[in-house]
């Protein structure tokens, strides 16, 4: 387990909605649980908890990559408890993956322009789903007009936001300027517009906010679409929920694919948030249940690199 510890800053890579970096290793014995910090939750945002569990999953799956491509030979076990979704053990042989510690490193979630064009149909993804962009442009400016009019979400949004070089978690956590490909002037922009929000609500923000967002998918590109096993509200049985961290793994190995393949992802995950958005790309997509549309993203070719986020070290 002493190796483990020397590979976190790798493990540490692992995406995470927000940023917030969720995840707790403890190590007892031969056996490091892996879990959350409740402090790191997004209630207001992600009540039902499934992008902490897709968090959690992404880096399960991201310390396994990053063992087994240092030799060692680690395994994972569900085993959810208070705060805590399973364990890493040694195992017998190394995890099977196609991936290594550089895509690990590589792979980066990008907000920039993208080039125009398709996903190439041949591209193996695991549970996903692809729709044109086109075809989500009116969905996301509905669930962004919905968000940037919800007073609670942006105040939550807010206190992950590092807009200003003075922020004391700048390089620990958060969102900075450049990892959500923000000019100077758009940050200060927003930056004021959030410190005037209340004000600005009522003159109509949100709609302003909203018809940026609108561009961003007028193009011919491709939406990728997560969907997984249905679950229950985490408030219900947030042990039993916290079980299943299946899919924020395959959400990983896909990200990583893409990666390899020089393509970048830009999660959209307010289309999923709010319950009437989502309830219509359900029905597009002909999925029944529009509880288990888990994650949402665009993808494509960036025009110029994206800038990696604040990345705390354990
Ligand atoms: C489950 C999940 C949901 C996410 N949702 C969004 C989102 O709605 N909008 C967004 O801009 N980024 C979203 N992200 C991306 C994170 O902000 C990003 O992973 C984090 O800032 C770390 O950056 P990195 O992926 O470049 O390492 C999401 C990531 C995960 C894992």
């Amino acid at each position: 387990m002493k190796r483990l510890r020397d590979l976190e800053p790798d493990f540490w890579r692992a995406p995470s909605a927000h940023n917030t970096r969720p995840w707790t290793l403890t190590y007892a014995g031969e056996e490091a649980a892996v879990g959350w910090d409740p402090a790191r939750a997004l209630p207001i945002s992600d009540p039902t908890g499934r992008d902490l569990r897709l968090s959690l999953g992404a880096f399960v799956e991201c310390c396994l990559i990053v063992c087994a491509d240092a030799g060692l030979h680690i395994a994972f076990r569900p085993d959810p408890g208070p705060l805590r979704a399973g364990f890493l053990h040694e195992a017998e042989g190394p995890y099977e993956t196609d991936f290594t510690i550089a895509d690990v490193r590589a792979r980066v979630a990008g907000r920039g322009e993208y080039h125009a064009g398709r996903l190439p149909e041949e591209v193996p993804l695991e549970g996903m789903r692809r729709l044109p962009c086109r075809d989500l442009a009116d969905l996301l400016r509905a669930a962004d007009l919905c968000q940037s009019g919800d007073r609670k979400v942006t105040r939550e949004l807010r206190s992950w936001l590092r807009l200003t070089r003075r922020h004391r978690r700048r390089f620990l956590d958060g969102l900075g300027d450049r990892a959500l490909a923000l000019t100077k002037a758009e940050a200060l922009a927003l930056r004021a517009s959030l410190a005037l929000y209340p004000a600005l609500r009522r003159l109509g923000l949100p709609r302003v906010l909203a018809g940026a967002s609108r561009e961003l998918l007028d193009y011919d590109g491709d939406v990728l679409v997560l969907v997984g096993p249905a679950h229950e509200d985490m408030a219900e049985d947030m042990a039993k929920d916290m079980a299943d961290v299946e899919p924020g793994r395959a959400l990983m190995r896909n990200w990583l694919r893409l990666s390899a393949l020089g393509y970048t992802t830009y999660p959209l995950s307010q289309i999923i948030d709010w319950e009437p958005t989502r309830r219509v790309l359900a029905d597009r997509l002909g999925v029944a249940d529009p509880r288990t549309l888990l994650h949402v993203a665009r993808v494509g070719r960036l025009t110029a690199p994206a800038a990696p986020p604040a990345r705390l070290r354990p």
